[in-house]
């Protein structure tokens, strides 16, 4: 999705905005641009990557400025689409971020009063408004013009010879990082970690006049205090620390991930969030989420099933935005690592409308779900860069067994066992790590075909379709992920030697069963790659090759069947020489419906 950075002090703005930009590569996007204020205000931008525009530049003068990832809504990606825009007089420029829904009659309106307009996006109307209500005072200007504006329009107005820079909140996140005489803004923490850790983060409805000395944030035209937090991330968790990409990396860092996340969890003296089951307390429960995090909702219903004991529905956010029966009787769980994706937000949102207590589980502090939800259980992963969500799911599904087992019903002895196996899991998943040559030599081999299925059952059957969603997003080979149980009703008529299959077999009461499948699918001469949780002879003589994961309890066997398979994704993608971090046509953070 869109960035967006600001930068106001006695630096040269240049430098710093496309750093910033730099590090917002990976929320996705398709072109770029920056604009100095100098004498007069200079944009440049183009459908290039932020590396090729700078390449392209000297080094401007300006001590101010804005700059923008954009990731293409209105209007094809190119030059004249890519932000900043500006007014008429080329005075006023703005980034934005966001969706306006009446652009097409605010367009007409400017039109037809000569203002005239170049791109097809829907942004260029902001500065064209904000010049028809400027009369000697930018801030009021930039007021009346958002008003005007029905939709998402968290943006940054630059106007020359002007000491401040407005920025403007709806929707989308924005934060504000606080320097020694300097300010920055940004869409997202990343960008800031090289200046600042300081930050505001501005609420919706606020407009924050940012000059190099003084951070005046407004809601309805008069001032309010928004409090400043200490980002915890370093600069380092949001580089690749010698690895070749950052997904490497991330999946390399999930045994720390783990081990965070639980001590977090630890040493808290109350449980994550109260599931008490029965007598005016939890009866069912309902988990929404998009994506990988919706993934994750769907381990959490085998595992909360299975503890608490206790009906679960999952559904996906955007699905659930629109469905006839929203609520719930009791509780209801959204899961997103970003904490900013628009379907989530809109599903918490209704929800509290209609009167069910929200818990959210985010990994960023600060992220809008985590102001609006009743109470917020973060994971600690750290940044994730790579578009691909992969520690982050690991955490998500650390989270959901933490909060399920303080409230489980199955007996003591078992709970304790439990307990040390879950205890035991980053040694686990270091073991599937020291297995990576092995993965990527299966992955080698898988990197020819076009098409490929994943199969799974009971709580190893969302991790099946995890394991297919990576694989797509970042090798482009075309996967999708079954229920074993379901292959045959369908998607059997597509096997054969160039259709392999990658199924995961787990020591549960789904045994018997996925050996059938696998029986079947074999029949039909598919390549098979098993993932088993020991030596097992039975897979042995079956599947064509066989991929060994460390002995768990089958509960957390989705923790180190999903390492196995973003690794199987990763080594597929890089042997198909796929722009692993940052795949085309996605965006890490989804703002916009
Ligand atoms: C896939 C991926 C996406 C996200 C989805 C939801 O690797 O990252 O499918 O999981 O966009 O994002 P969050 O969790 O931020 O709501």
């Amino acid at each position: 999705m869109c960035g967006i950075v600001g930068y106001i002090g006695k630096k040269k703005a240049q430098p710093i905005l496309l750093n910033c930009l730099g590090k917002l590569e990976y929320r996705g996007y398709d072109s770029c641009g920056i604009a100095i204020s100098a004498s007069g205000i200079e944009v440049h931008k183009d459908a290039v990557r932020v590396r090729v525009l700078g390449e392209a530049l000297s080094v401007l003068d300006g001590t101010v400025g804005i700059g923008h990832t954009r990731w293409a809504t209105h209007g094809e990606p190119s030059k004249v689409n890519a932000h900043p825009h500006c007014d008429c007089t080329g005075r006023i420029a703005v980034v934005h971020n966001g969706v306006i829904n009446n652009f097409y009659k605010l367009r007409e309106q400017l039109a037809d009063e000569g203002h005239t307009l170049a791109s097809q996006t829907d942004t260029e109307v902001i500065p064209h408004l904000i010049e028809k209500y400027y009369d000697g005072d930018f801030v009021k200007a930039v007021e009346l013009a958002v008003r005007e504006i029905e939709g998402s329009y968290t943006m940054i107005a630059l106007m020359a010879d002007e000491s401040k820079i407005v920025a403007a909140r709806k929707d989308s996140p924005l934060i504000i990082g606080i320097g020694d005489r300097e300010n920055y803004i940004a869409s997202d923490v990343p960008a800031l970690l090289d200046y600042t850790s300081r930050v505001i983060y501005l609420e919706d409805g606020d407009i924050a006049v940012v000059s190099a000395d003084n951070v005046d944030v407004k809601k309805d035209g008069s001032s309010v205090d928004r409090e400043e937090h200490k980002i915890l991330w370093s600069v380092e968790d949001a580089q690749k620390a010698g690895y070749e990409h950052f997904m490497l990396k991330e999946i390399h860092e999930q045994p720390k991930v783990i081990r965070d996340t639980l001590a977090e969890y630890i040493s808290a003296a109350e449980p994550a969030a109260d599931l008490t089951v029965g007598d005016g307390g939890l009866e069912d429960m309902l988990i929404l989420a998009c994506g990988t995090s919706y993934h994750a909702s769907l381990v959490g219903k085998y595992i909360i099933e299975g503890l608490v004991k206790i009906p679960v529905r999952v559904e996906l956010a955007s699905e659930f935005n629109y469905s006839g029966q929203a609520s719930t009787r009791s509780r209801a769980i959204v899961i997103t690592q970003s904490g900013e994706t628009y379907d989530a937000l809109m599903s918490v949102k209704r929800l509290k409308e209609e009167g069910c207590q929200v818990i959210v589980i985010t990994n960023v502090v600060g992220s809008t779900v985590s102001r609006i939800a009743d109470q917020t259980v973060y994971t600690r992963a750290g940044p994730e860069i790579s578009v691909a969500a992969t520690k982050t799911f690991v955490a998500q599904l650390i989270a959901l067994y933490w909060l399920a087992l303080p409230y489980s019903r199955v007996d003591i002895r078992r709970l304790d066992d439990l307990v040390m196996e879950l205890r035991q899991l980053p040694v686990k998943v270091q073991q599937v790590l020291d297995n990576e040559a092995i993965i990527a030599d299966y992955a080698r081999q898988l990197a020819k075909f076009e098409n490929m299925f994943y199969m799974g059952k009971g709580i190893n059957y969302p991790v099946a379709l995890e394991g297919a969603l990576k694989l797509k997003e970042i090798s482009y080979i075309h996967a999708e992920g079954y229920a074993a149980g379901e292959l045959k009703h369908g998607p059997f008529a597509l096997l054969g030697s160039k259709t392999p299959v990658v199924a995961v077999v787990t020591q549960d009461n789904t045994y018997e069963s996925v050996i059938t499948t696998i029986k079947q699918v074999k029949a039909r001469q598919s390549p098979l790659l098993a993932l088993v949780g020991e030596e097992d002879e039975t897979i042995i003589q079956l599947a064509d090759s066989v991929i060994t994961v460390p002995q768990i309890d089958p509960l957390f066997s989705p923790v180190v069947n999903s390492v196995v398979l973003q690794l199987l994704a990763y080594y597929v993608a890089k042997r198909r020489g796929c722009p692993i971090d940052f795949p085309r046509h996605l965006a890490k953070t989804v703002t916009v419906e």
